[in-house]
């Protein structure tokens, strides 16, 4: 990854911070993109401690086409190259999180159009960038969700669910890699899509207990399971790869 600039959108969250760190430390330049910039700064300096000029943090809101366009253009100035974007921020508005029954259409339509708009927006203006450039790499962060049905019974007895949005956002996002896959492929550009199980994270015991019922060896995954693929998909390994779902969940999922 030497030299490549790869762009992790909610770069500052639980998961980016980890495909940030990750992506400089095989020496990439990993831009920690938020919209939190104070936290996003937090993160890259501690990044650049240990990675030195290897990351920066920059403001973006994934919801607004000017702020992505003009992060595309700061960056395009100042590398000459954007080499990779990972679409991981995760906006969701107060009310999400809701039991079925008191999701209203409202929160819906705002829910799912500021995760899964700000996705395509993200993915639509890094791949014209990158149809400019030639060449360009595209990773969706999904979820099992996208491809399977809830397991409601692992959430009983805690106040958690699986929000319906999440699944009407995340099989989109599944659905739009294979489009925007398709679309770009003469282009140099890959496209293709991560799929988490569920990550640690401080859950109720209850709750771990029937999730872990599931899984294989492992149970409920740590952040840093994850990022040999992340880091396979940004990889020339995973060259000819291109419009794929890459689960990687310990088995829950099967
Ligand atoms: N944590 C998990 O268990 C898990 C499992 C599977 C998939 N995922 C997926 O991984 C991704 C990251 O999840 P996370 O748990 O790290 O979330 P998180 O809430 O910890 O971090 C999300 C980040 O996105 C930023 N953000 C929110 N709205 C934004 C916007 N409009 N523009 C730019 N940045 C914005 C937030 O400031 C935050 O830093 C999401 O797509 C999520 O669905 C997470």
């Amino acid at each position: 990854m030497d030299g490549k600039v790869v762009v992790v959108t909610g770069g500052a969250g639980y998961l980016g911070r980890r495909f940030c760190s990750a992506i400089a430390g095989i020496g990439g330049i990993a831009v920690v993109a938020d919209r939190d910039i104070e936290t996003a700064r937090q993160i890259a300096a501690e990044i650049e401690s240990a990675h030195p000029g290897l990351a920066e943090a920059q403001q973006l809101d994934i919801t607004s086409k000017d702020s992505v366009a003009g992060l595309i253009e700061k960056l395009g100035n100042k590398y000459g190259h954007i080499d990779g974007v990972v679409n991981n921020a995760y906006p969701r508005n107060k009310n999400y999180g809701r039991k079925l029954d008191d999701v209203t259409y409202e929160d819906f339509c705002e829910n799912v159009g500021l995760h899964l708009g700000g996705y395509f927006l993200v993915a639509q203006q890094f791949g014209l960038y990158f149809s400019n450039q030639g060449y360009g790499n595209i990773i969706n962060i999904s979820s099992i969700y996208g491809s399977m049905a809830p397991r409601f019974d692992v959430y009983e007895g805690t106040s958690m669910t699986m929000p319906v949005e999440y699944a009407a956002i995340k099989s989109s996002v599944n659905h739009l890699t294979r489009y925007f896959a398709q679309y770009f492929k003469r282009d140099g550009i890959r496209v293709n899509t991560l799929s988490p199980g569920g990550i640690l994270e401080g859950q109720p015991q209850s709750f771990l207990e029937r999730y872990d019922s599931y899984c294989g060896k492992k149970g409920m995954l740590e952040s840093g399971d994850i990022i040999g693929t992340l880091l396979f998909l940004l990889s020339e390994s995973s060259r000819y790869v291109t419009g794929q779902n890459i689960i990687v969940d310990d088995g829950f999922s099967l």
